[in-house]
């Protein structure tokens, strides 16, 4: 297999085993490489892993280990992946869209598609000698991280904005036993000084910057074409904050479309919460100007101003004909309502995917007819305090809890009520 690192900004390459995880010039690294297997082939053995797979035990990430590390070596592995697919008539009647399934990366093992960059990333800093790890993160890189650290007994440090991280993500870092910071500042400040840490106490940054992450959560795609037999949807609809997702879908498609795993590539569409939307507003203007906003919105884990995988999630949406649109906070906890009631359930910033396929079927983007993938990226428990929130107010669709003396006269009049 010939393999490389190579940056996207100056051209120059570095081998695979390089610990580098940014570029000298401060490009983003990318991993390049061209398994030497055929469609078909590749397609045998990871259908046959899906039943049985000593190597990757059990992993819907290591299934797919020839599109991601070269070489061999031990693998820090939970394992996870392997995440449903759910098709719910009321999900589909609430986002207009008939043929809709979302893919819950909310059952990864720390609760977030995270742990699939995470298993990739922890296991190429193991094998280039790493001594500790570090991040900046909404809750839940940390949160993933903090694990993926801790199965490999390496240090882990966590640079966090105070007061702006859900509470399960938080005592998942604190849990999984990483050095935890509350920054006072926003995600973006918490990225700037992770990466300016990372470089003068020879730390790994395991920020989506690093490409590894960008490899592993290629395979929320590949799971997702494998699941439904390598027939491709029409859409990919996924929640777009620091970008990191965006940049590995569109690596996902061009290189199965490359080596023939599928002949059509489906549009995606990258929906950012409007209170956090730089990267739309590029969109808008044809991507000429790059922005950076003061990011705010309900959905904590997207709250993010400046992109950091920016150029690689442009060539994304230009490679595959996407859109990006961005939905308000209100849209956003009306469509964790809909996921919440079909008995799904999954975190704000996870809800914008279907708030996003809502909108663009509304708008004529989504034709009638056409099939569309949401993907979930985060599990319901992340964020308590948003759930209770909503139904402890006076929204439509709240359900609050009642209180009652212990009697069945009590219970009763609620029934009656
Ligand atoms: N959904 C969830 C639940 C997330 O945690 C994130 C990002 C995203 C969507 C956005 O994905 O960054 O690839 O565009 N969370 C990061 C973190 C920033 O620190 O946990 P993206």
């Amino acid at each position: 297999m010939s393999a490389a690192l190579a940056c996207a900004a100056c051209g120059r390459r570095f081998p695979v085993g390089s610990p580098l995880v940014q570029c000298p010039c401060s490009g983003l690294l990318e991993v390049v490489q061209k398994p030497r297997r055929g469609a078909g082939a590749l397609r045998a053995a990871f259908d046959r892993r899906r039943v049985s797979d000593r190597v990757g035990q059990g992993s819907g990430v290591w299934r797919f280990r020839e599109l991601l590390l070269p070489g061999g070596g031990p693998i820090v592995t939970h394992p996870e992946g392997d995440t449903a697919l759910y098709r719910r008539a009321a999900l589909a009647r609430f986002a207009g869209v008939e043929d809709l399934a979302v893919k819950h990366e909310g059952e990864n093992p720390t609760g977030s598609f995270k742990d699939r960059g995470m298993t990739v990333a922890v296991t190429h800093a193991v094998r280039s000698g790493a001594r500790a790890v570090a991040c900046a993160s909404t809750g839940n890189t940390s949160a993933s991280m903090a694990a993926y650290a801790a199965q490999a007994g390496l240090p882990a440090l966590v640079f966090v904005p105070a007061g702006k991280v859900a509470a399960g993500k938080l005592a998942q870092a604190l849990a999984y036993g990483a050095r935890t910071l509350l920054v006072r500042g926003d995600f973006d400040a918490c990225l700037r000084l992770a990466r300016e840490a990372a470089h003068a106490f020879g730390i790994t940054l395991l920020n989506s910057v690093n490409p590894w992450r960008i490899e592993g959560q290629k395979t929320i795609v590949l799971e997702m074409l494998q699941q439904r037999g390598w027939d491709p949807p029409d859409w990919i609809v996924v929640p777009a904050g620091n970008l990191g997702n965006t940049a590995a879908f569109g690596k996902a498609l061009r290189e199965a479309r490359d080596l023939g795993l599928i002949r059509r590539v489906p549009r995606l569409a990258s929906i950012q919460a409007a209170g956090a939307a730089p990267f739309y507003r590029s969109f808008r203007v044809g991507f000429r100007r790059r922005f950076r906003v003061a990011a705010d919105t309900v959905a904590t884990a997207i709250r993010i101003g400046d992109p950091a995988s920016y150029d690689r999630a442009v060539a994304s949406i230009r490679e595959t004909d996407g859109v990006v649109a961005a939905v308000t906070d209100r849209e956003i906890l009306e469509a964790k309502a809909a996921v919440d009631a079909a008995g799904i359930g999954c975190e704000p910033a996870s809800a914008a995917a279907v708030a996003g396929a809502r909108q663009l079927r509304r708008r004529g983007l989504i034709r009638r007819g056409q099939s569309v993938v949401a993907v979930l990226t985060g599990h319901l428990l992340k964020d308590p305090q948003t759930v209770m929130d909503f139904h402890l107010g006076r929204r439509r669709g709240a359900n609050a809890p009642i209180e009652i003396a212990p009697t069945l006269a009590a219970v009763a009049r609620v029934l009656k009520g």
